[in-house]
């Protein structure tokens, strides 16, 4: 299983000690295979906002992007692992990765790779499961067939200064949630990625018509107003 793992803070803290504990778990099967990228050294810029991207064209920070995007595509499975920030949930650094593949969406340039992975999203902090919410939702615009996660409410900046017996706890969570996960097998796609489809093809997608719009060149060019991508 190729597994491609997004580290979304900035320092090895809470975040990367429970990582950690996850991909050693998923380690123990031998059969993984793991591509790390840390943030932000892997992505240093900003998205520019030129939407290049949404009209099929290169990225002009593609030195960065261009790796990131084919190792998501070639990933069986994907890991965002994500302190939770009080102001807009994340780290600039993980948002800014978000940015950047933004156009993999359904109603953009949707990839049929993506309805094939799964993915897991571990996020720390008190406010943890608030950080879950808005990559779940990006990552089912974007067609992965399921989301998995696990937000552990820390309620200090340092792992160890957890009680024992809640670290111990901890671990067993995401020792636990990694076996599932690299057990869990391909389902029918979500409800909502099928609604969300169907809202694209019937009502999004004809905003564009006549206005020479690459989400529509695109998805008439790759037939999916007649064949869904998933
Ligand atoms: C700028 C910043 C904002 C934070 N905001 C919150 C917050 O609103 N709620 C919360 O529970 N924790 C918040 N935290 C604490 C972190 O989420 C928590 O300590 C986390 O486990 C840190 O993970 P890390 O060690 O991997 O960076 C914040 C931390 C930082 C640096």
């Amino acid at each position: 299983m190729k597994i491609t793992v997004f580290h979304g803070s900035p320092h090895k803290g809470n975040t990367y000690k429970a990582t950690r504990i996850f991909l050693d778990e998923l380690e123990k099967t031998g059969d993984v295979c793991i591509t790390d990228f840390f943030l932000p050294d892997a992505l240093p810029v900003f998205c520019s906002g030129c939407t290049l991207c949404f009209i099929g064209k290169k990225c002009p920070h593609s030195q960065y992007v261009d790796p990131i995007v084919d190792a998501i595509l070639a990933a069986d499975a994907l890991v965002f692992a994500t302190p939770h920030y009080g102001a807009c949930c994340m780290p600039a650094a993980m948002k800014t990765l978000f940015d950047y593949i933004d156009f993999l969406v359904l109603n953009v340039a949707p990839r049929e790779e993506m309805f094939e992975k799964k993915a897991f999203i571990i996020t720390t902090g008190a406010g943890s499961t608030a950080a879950i919410k808005p990559i779940s939702n990006f990552l089912k615009h974007c067609g992965v067939n399921r989301v998995y996660s696990l937000g552990l409410r820390m309620f200090t900046n340092k792992w160890d200064k957890m009680p024992k017996a809640k670290q111990t706890r901890y671990e067993k969570s995401l020792q636990r949630a990694a076996q599932k996960f690299y057990r869990a097998k391909k389902r029918r796609p979500y409800i909502y990625t099928v609604v969300y489809y169907t809202i694209v093809k019937h009502i999004i997608m004809k905003r564009y018509i006549g206005a020479g719009n690459f989400p529509y060149d695109n998805w008439k060019e790759k037939g999916y107003f007649d064949k869904r991508p998933f």
